[in-house]
């Protein structure tokens, strides 16, 4: 099937400028606290790496690799573990950082996952969250941008593994979800 893009929901100056204010935010709160982020891959991949950048406190990095929609472009609903962590995360401050909240479903595990591991701390950084899609509540402490429910790629999202390359956020043209 050929894919092509849609209109631009936000520009590579847009998420920038966002991700330099997050990083800011991320700095200041968690100042001494040698936090772990984690970045859930694939999609939280080139967030991640642009957030990281930006910081100005010590950190660490671990990552997770869940699949909850496998190749198709809507939530089958169910989250596979495809990589654990490697970091025994008991007692450290986690930051879980996600490309995109859409039903919440692999944040609503991931988040219960992660404090069943007994942290000292678990809070959510997500650079996109689509607007009235959530199933399941997720809090997300560091929020990006809310985007309508469209199916999005770039900056990390796919659609049949392309697009993930992109350094801005484009709907994909005929994809109404
Ligand atoms: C996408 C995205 C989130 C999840 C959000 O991952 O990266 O992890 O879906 O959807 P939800 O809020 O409805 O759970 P996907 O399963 O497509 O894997 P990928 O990151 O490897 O592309």
């Amino acid at each position: 099937m050929e894919m092509e893009l849609g209109e631009v929901l936000l520009t590579e100056e847009q998420i920038k400028g966002r991700v330099r204010e997050l990083a800011q935010e991320i700095s200041r709160d968690y100042q001494g606290m040698n936090p772990v982020l984690v970045g859930i891959l694939k999609g939280g991949f080139v967030f991640l790496a642009d957030l990281a950048r930006n910081l100005t406190i010590p950190v660490q990095f671990d990552f997770i690799a869940v699949s909850s929609y496998g190749l198709a472009t809507a939530s089958s609903g169910v989250v596979r573990i495809l990589k654990d962590l490697d970091t025994d995360v008991s007692g450290r401050h986690v930051l879980l950082v996600e490309d995109i909240v859409d039903t919440g479903l692999t944040l609503n595990y991931l988040v219960k996952n992660i404090k069943a591991r007994k942290p000292a701390s678990v809070e959510v950084c997500a650079l996109l969250l689509k607007v009235s899609q959530q199933k399941v509540p997720v809090q997300v402490k560091y929020q990006g941008f809310w985007i309508p429910p469209v199916f999005v790629v770039g900056y990390g999202l796919d659609a049949g593994e392309q697009f993930r390359q992109l350094p801005y956020v484009a709907a994909l043209k005929g994809q109404a979800e």
